[in-house]
């Protein structure tokens, strides 16, 4: 992709634990074009969290970029400095948090704590900030945005906040929007709502969305393109309607079985037998050949790499060895 607005090449992520330096995220290489909507699916402790936290530069004091690269709008960021960092967040990418409460100031009205965003970032005045604010506000589907402004955070139902963090996240224009887990915490008439507001945000503004999720049915209502992470890898990367039609990797096919689905009512739900290893406790082979009904020999042993099929429609990269023969390692 020329020009990418994002790129990871080839990112490894590691913990400090004690006296070891236990990777966490390898081999992550994937890019985000201007406008695209891009998301990452996989079950908890894949890696999704870190993947994003890496792209803000906001990574836990005891894990660091061990390997790797990320470009942001031209910009090289794994050597970046603090103020770096600063400059880039809230203006090229901008991040939504998976827990809303959490992530805004419990002490400080909502409204303010979008204005401020819009202050520090876009060099405007406070009136300024404030109307700006309103405008966003109002944008994101809250209604009596005056009143709200003045409002504290445990005084908002949880869709209100998190349109409000969506409102702040968006404040600057940012190339790039990051959503983790945006709606888990949502019930479902309110996770339509956002999921229609994101998907609405894109074509009416063309930011770029990097949408985040344990759950595929929600990342097909917003993204073009998913990746699939497992274990800390990527395991499989394609246009949507190809990995819900023709999933190639175990894992994926595992995760589409496990949604629920009409044609499914009164069964019980399929669930992917075993766990997600802890980053302490991977193996050398596929990291998913503990849990995958096709593994042979061969897997046990030896790590696949990530290819470009041959046998898919379109863009579509798969790390297993089932399609060793048909691609070319990328
Ligand atoms: N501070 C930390 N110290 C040690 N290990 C960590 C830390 N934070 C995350 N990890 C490990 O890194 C791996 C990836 O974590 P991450 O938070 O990215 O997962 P996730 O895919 O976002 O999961 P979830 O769906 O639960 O949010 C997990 O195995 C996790 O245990
Ligand atoms: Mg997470």
């Amino acid at each position: 992709m020329a020009n990418a607005l994002l790129e990871l090449n080839d990112l490894e992520v590691s913990f400090t634990i004690g006296k070891r330096v236990v990777p966490a995220l390898q081999q992550i290489s994937f890019q985000v074009g201007a406008g695209e909507t891009v998301g990452i699916v996989g079950e908890s402790g894949c890696g999704k969290s870190l993947t994003s936290l890496s792209v803000m530069g906001l990574l836990p004091g005891t894990a660091a970029m061990t390997k790797g690269g990320i470009m942001l709008d031209g910009k090289r960021m794994e050597q970046a400095s603090g103020d770096s960092w600063s400059a880039v967040r809230g203006k090229q990418a901008a991040m939504i948090f998976q827990n809303p409460m959490s992530a805004l100031n419990p002490l400080m009205p909502v409204g303010k704590q979008i204005a401020e965003m819009a202050m520090a970032h876009l060099s405007v005045s406070k009136p300024e900030a404030k109307r700006l604010a309103l405008e966003m506000m109002t944008k994101v589907g809250l209604s009596r945005v005056e009143r709200l402004y003045d409002d504290y955070p445990h005084r908002l139902s949880g869709g209100m906040m998190q349109r409000i963090m969506i409102a702040m996240a968006l404040i600057c224009k940012p190339k790039l929007l990051i959503a983790d887990e945006p709606t888990t915490a949502l019930d479902v008439t309110i996770q339509a709502q956002i999921l229609d507001l994101l998907a609405e945000l894109n074509r009416s503004t063309g930011t770029a969305i990097l949408f985040i999720s344990h759950d595929l049915g929600v990342i097909r209502e917003v993204c073009r393109r998913v990746i699939v992470m497992y274990a800390g890898y990527i395991v499989e990367d394609a246009p949507v309607e190809e990995i819900l039609d023709h999933p190639k990797h175990p894992y994926t096919a595992g995760l589409l079985k496990s949604l629920p689905g009409a044609d499914k009512r009164g069964s019980a739900l399929y669930t992917i037998p075993g766990r997600v290893p802890a980053i302490t406790d991977r193996k050398g082979g596929c990291p998913f050949a503990g849990r995958c009904p096709s593994a042979s020999d061969v897997c046990e042993r030896i790590a696949p790499e990530l290819r470009q099929t041959l046998a898919g429609h379109g863009d579509h990269r798969v790390r297993c060895h089932l399609y060793a023969d048909g691609g070319r390692a990328v």
